[in-house]
Order: structure tokens, then sequence, then C-alpha cells
């Protein structure tokens, strides 16, 4: 594709580079010569230390340098264009008049895109005649290194485009977030709103020093502290940042003073050397003994999160958009959507209200949906109403779908019920099927679901796609230490249903098993693998230790030796190696284990009393709890049971006769 990136500066350049280095060709413009040779260093210096540190093969560094032109005349870099790159400064005019030239010289069905970090796309196309070309593709900076890419389309956006422009985002290495309003800030910018007016606020109203909050904020775990990142970022930015939201969303956002003083009196930042802090050394100094929690990271997030409800009330993008959008823009381990799922709406409500009543402004009042205690549905929305019809196209389910009877697609799973008695659910997260709370809960559902009916006796449980489980989501925002230890109870719980519910339950191990996935597939009563499944409990490795049962099932399977070496030293084993040990019970090739584990299924539900298998294995996991007489009473009843059956008939009859019985759970 050839590319061309209007701007060289503090973007453009990286825009330009992560462009080349994924093989396309790429013409960057700049009115200003000297502009051009800047950029033209800090590319090379970057090809070479990418060539340093292995992350582009020997000799590629050579021809990502060669795919980039550098260049003056607009019409001249933008005339064979399949996409152009804006990235020229943040003034309207200049932008409008640039893509007014664009819609003249370009190919018809050239992609106009801007890197606005804040105008509305509409305003920018104003002068162009073919709108739907024209959308935001919005990097952050260091353009070549940061993962995201924010993918805006206007009402004039056409569906095709945007979606080729999701394309492109995917293809130069980014994870692409749709946002579908042209909304001031689209997503992250839009979050980080609220939070810049108020910590500008904490220092206008004398409520803590930079120095106080910034340390505790590192404290918590954030790169940098909010006042050092301002710093960095450029007052002057901040500063203009804070007037367009004044104009857009509040006028309020006109409130802060502290950051505006500054600026007038020519302290940007790092840039200027002065700022909130002293930067003539290079560095902030930023002492951790002056860490306050007269502000808390609490506060922080419940204005995130109000501004993350409002974007949804807005449908300028969906919750996971959200979430992975400030997670990558802001690196971030977890986003407002996952701390919002951990907090109650009376909660945040009464935080919000503090907080607006506290710093005397509307903008952190709770959003509508949170006053009218609607939080959590609002942060589960899967599509809005208007967009219901384009669902996301869906994970593959294994490559298998004929003999499915229904199917139940839950956030994370899908329950697939099949002929001859057998059921599937499958792990369908996006990230290596990690299970976090909304697949546990998922899973307890499909449990429940699946509890009582009678047309299920065996069933499968595996990942959608290649792999089994990678494990618990670490990510996942967990408050504080009791809500670790109900979480942990959470999982307990819920894996050792898989225990209890009276059906045979089989793990079909496949890609990676690891952690939290090892643990359930130790909670089901049998365990089917392809010989290089990658099986460990990397737990101890993380500081962590195996605690959705693993610690305990393991032992018990396996004994304490085996158990010991495995879970203190993270080992992985593969299939053949967990068969050895007693783990696995079959080995099924690669490309044929979906199918050969539905034989098995089926095998089993036509071919053994479904009471019968209930009632033994009950005695199975009972029995390694127990005294060895208690356990001897339980069979005998069992066996009392199972005696009055007609199953036990069936079997018997089925046995003298040689055909296949046909038993009916009864
Ligand atoms: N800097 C960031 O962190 C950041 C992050 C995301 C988005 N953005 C957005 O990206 C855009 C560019 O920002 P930047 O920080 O790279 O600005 P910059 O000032 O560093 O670079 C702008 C470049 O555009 C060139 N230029 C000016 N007029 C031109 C014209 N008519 N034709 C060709 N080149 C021209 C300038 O010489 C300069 O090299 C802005 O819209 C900004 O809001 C910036």
């Amino acid at each position: 594709m050839k590319v061309a990136v209007i701007g060289s500066g503090e973007m453009g350049r990286g825009i330009a580079l992560v462009f080349a280095q994924y093989g396309n060709e790429v013409n960057l413009d700049d009115s200003f010569p000297e502009a051009l040779e800047k950029a033209k260093k800090y590319i090379n210096d970057n090809i070479a230390k990418m060539a340093e540190k292995g992350i582009i093969k020997p000799g590629e560094d050579e021809q990502i340098r060669k795919r980039i032109n550098y260049m003056s005349v607009l019409e001249e870099a933008v005339k064979d264009a399949d996409l152009v790159v804006e990235a020229v400064p943040e003034i309207v005019d200049l932008k409008q008049n640039i893509f007014a030239t664009l819609d003249k010289v370009c190919k018809m069905d050239a992609i106009l895109a801007t890197n606005t970090s804040n105008i509305k796309i509409s305003e920018i196309a104003k002068n162009v005649v073919h709108k739907e070309r024209v959308l935001g593709l919005h990097f952050f900076n260091p353009a070549n290194r940061m993962k995201l890419v924010e993918v805006i389309r206007s009402e004039e956006t056409g569906d095709e485009y945007f979606e080729k422009a999701v394309k492109i985002g995917e293809s130069i290495g980014k994870t692409a977030v749709r946002v579908l309003k042209d909304s001031p800030g689209f997503i992250v910018n839009r979050i980080n709103a609220p939070d810049m007016l108020f910590f500008c606020l904490v220092i206008d109203k004398n409520i803590e020093r930079p120095e106080e909050l910034d340390a505790y904020a590192k404290g918590q775990g954030l790169p940098m502290g909010p006042y050092e990142l301002m710093d960095f970022v450029g007052l002057d930015t901040v500063a203009h940042s804070l007037d367009y939201y004044a104009q857009t969303l509040s006028e309020e956002y006109k409130k802060c003073n502290s950051i505006r003083e500054l600026v007038k009196n020519g302290k940007l930042g790092k840039k200027t050397g002065k700022g909130f802090y002293d930067w003539s050394t290079g560095k902030a100094a930023i002492p951790k003994a002056e860490a306050s929690e007269k502000v808390t990271m609490m506060d922080i997030f419940a204005i995130e999160i109000n501004e993350a409800v409002k974007l949804l009330e807005e449908q300028v993008a969906l919750p996971d958009e959200i979430e992975t959008a400030v997670k990558l823009g802001l690196n971030r381990p977890f986003g407002p959507i996952s701390v919002a799922k951990s907090l109650t709406n009376a909660e945040l409500k009464k935080m919000l209200e503090n907080l607006s009543k506290t710093f005397g402004v509307s903008v952190f009042e709770p959003a509508k949906s949170i006053k009218e205690g609607k939080l959590k549905e609002i942060i589960s929305i899967k599509a809005f109403p208007a967009a219901a019809g384009s669902k996301k196209e869906e994970k593959a389910s294994g490559g298998i779908a004929p003999n499915v009877q229904g199917e139940r697609k839950y956030s994370n799973i899908i329950l697939e019920k099949r002929d001859n008695y057998v059921a599937r659910i499958l792990l369908n997260h996006p990230k290596h099927n990690l299970i976090n709370s909304d697949l546990l809960n998922d899973l307890e559902n499909a449990i429940k679901e699946i509890w009582d009916d009678k047309e299920i006796r065996v069933v499968v449980i595996t990942g959608a796609g290649e792999e089994f489980s990678a494990g618990a989501e670490l990510s996942q925002f967990i408050p504080g230490l009791f809500d670790f230890v109900e979480y942990t109870r959470k999982g307990e719980r819920i894996f050792k249903l898989l225990q209890e519910i009276p059906k045979i339950v089989i793990a079909e191990m496949k890609g990676y098993v690891l952690g939290g996935g090892f643990e359930l597939s130790l909670s089901c009563d049998i365990r089917v693998a392809t010989p290089d499944v990658q099986i460990a409990f990397p737990e101890v490795t993380l500081g962590l230790i195996p605690a959705w049962s693993g610690s305990q099932r393991l032992a018990k399977l396996i004994g304490m030796s085996r158990a010991s070496y495995l879970i203190l030293t993270g080992k992985r084993i593969t299939g053949e190696e967990a068969k050895n040990l007693g783990i696995v019970s079959e080995i099924y090739q690669k490309g044929t284990i979906d199918n050969d584990t539905l034989k098995l299924a089926e095998s089993l539900a036509t071919g053994v009393s479904p009471i019968a298998a209930a009632l033994a294995k009950r005695l199975i996991n009972r029995g390694s709890d127990i005294s060895y007489d208690s356990g001897l009473e339980m069979e005998s009843m069992a066996a009392g049971i199972v005696y009055g059956t007609e199953d036990l008939k069936e079997g018997i009859s089925a046995m003298l006769q040689k055909k296949k019985p046909n038993f009916q759970g009864k």
C-alpha cells in the first residue's frame, strides 16, 4: 500500500516509520525542510535501535529506510496514495485547507485520515466534497511504539472506508478500536478530560501539592504522576485541550486556574525547564515520602468511570473498546469498565456526588445511568441499538458445526447443545480464553442451565479456537485483599460445580492450559489432550499461588511429590508428559482433537448409564475426603440405588443379547 503522511513532527515521523516497518511505501511530507531533516534523523535512529535490539531482521533496516521518501510538495506526495494521514498542528483552518486540497488531488478511492487529537472529523472535512472517505486515525505518542489507534467515523464516513481503516490499523500491528461517533476527545482523551480538570482544581483549592499526589499515584503503580505527566506533555497543550473542552463539553472546563497561570508565565513544563516542577536536571523531583492520600485512586477512577458511562450513553464506543483504549492509550493494567464492575452503583454515585460537591462542578456529577441505578446494565451492553445488525465476527468454535441442536452465546463462553446427550462449553474470550470474573459468571450460568437437563449426560469443556485457556486474566481489577479472597473463593466455588454436576465432564486440553486454565481442567472428571499442549502452573514465578483449587486438586490427583514439583517450579509439561503423570487419560492429535473428544463424549453418553455414572463420580470425589469405612458405606447405598433402576435391567439384558444398551436414565 502507498501511504502519504503530511507533517513530519512529533507524530508524523512515528506514523511514517510504523507504516514503512510493516512493508508500505511512505511519502513523508512537510513544508519545512528542517522538520524533514529532524524527522529523518529520528526515523533512522529508531530503525538502528530496532536492528540493534533484534526487533527487525538483519538487512530489514535498509529496506525500511528505502521505503520512506522525504518530500516537500504536498500534491506530489499524495497523488498516488491509497491512504493519507494528516499530522500537521492542531489548527482547524490549516487542516481544513489541507483536506480541501487532498480531495482534489488524491485518487478517488484514497482514504483521507486525520490524526487530530480533538477536532471533530466533520469540521476538518467541511470543505471536502467526497466526505465519505474522511475519517480519524488517532495514533498515540510515540506512534511507532504505542499499540493503540482509535479509528473514528463521522456521520458522513462510509462504512466501507471505516472498516478498511480498522483493518489497516491492525495490519501495522496496532489494536484498532472503533469510535462510532465524532465526539470531542474520542475515547482516551475524553476519559482523561475530567481528570485534567480535577487535578487542576486540586491545586487551585489547595487540597494537595503536586508532589503529594504524584508520589502517591506512583506508589500505586502509575508510571508517572498526573502533574509530572502534564509537565511532560506540555502545559500549553493541556490548557489548549481544556479550552477546547470548555467550548464543546462544558463551560466548567474554564474553571481551572493554576495551569493557565503557569502557561501565562511561560512555564510550559519539561520543554521550558519549569512547570509544576523544576526540570533543569531533566527529571522532576518527587520524593516518595511526600505521598499523601487526601486524593485517592478511587477518586480518579470514579471520575473516569463517569466519563466512560457518558461515552456509552452518547453511543460513542462500546464498553470493551473503551476498556481496551484506556489500557493501551494510558498504559494502564485495567480500564474504567473493569473498575466499574467491582463497584456498586450506590458506591459510585456517592463518590461522584461528594466530588461534585467538594469541587463545585457538575462535570463530576453522576451520569444519567448512574443516577438511575443502571451502571451494571450500561457497562455490559454488547451493541448499540442502531448498530445491532452489524454484529462483530464471532470466533470459530473449533471447526465442527454439525449435530448442534442449540447454541447459547454468553459474553465469554458458548454453550453448545448437541445430538446424543452431549453439550460443549467453549471458553470464548478474545485473548487466549483468559478467565476473568465475567467468564466465571458465564460458566456458572451455563452449568446451572444444563444441571437438570436430562438431554445432556456428558459435557466437554474446551476453548473456542486453538487454545484451552492461558489462565486467569491478571489485569482484572481487584480493589482490596478481602476482594481478592472473595474472587479466589468464587473461582473455587464455580469450578467445584463441575465436580458436583451429575454428568461426566471432559476437559479437552489444547494450546495453552496454564494456571487457572489448568485448574479448570483439574475440576473435570476426565482430561484428554494434544501431544504438544503446554500445561503448567506458572503462579509462583509471578508471585502468586494456584488458588482456584489447584494447590489441593493436583496433589490429590498425582500425589504430593509430583504436585509439589510442578507447582513449585512452574515447569511446563506437554500432553505426553501429563499422560505419564496420570493427569491426562487420552492423547488426540491436534487436527482431530475436537472430533475425537466428541466421539469419546458420545460413546460415554450412550454407552454408560447416566445414573450409574453420576453416582460413581460422586463416590470417587467424596471418597477422597472421607474415611475408608464412610466411603464403603456410601458405596453400598449408591449400589442399592442403581439396583432399583431400569438402566440396570437394560444394561444386563443388552449384554446378554450382545446389543448396544439404550439407557433411559431411569
Ligand atoms: N504530540 C502528541 O502527543 C499527539 C498525540 C496524538 C495526536 N496528536 C495530533 O497530531 C497532530 C500533529 O501533532 P504533532 O505533535 O506531531 O505536531 P508537531 O508540531 O510536532 O508537527 C507538525 C508538523 O507539521 C508540519 N507542518 C505544518 N504545516 C504544514 C503543511 N501545511 N504541510 C505539511 N507540513 C506542515 C510542521 O512543520 C511540523 O513538522 C496534531 O493534530 C495533534 O493534535 C498529537
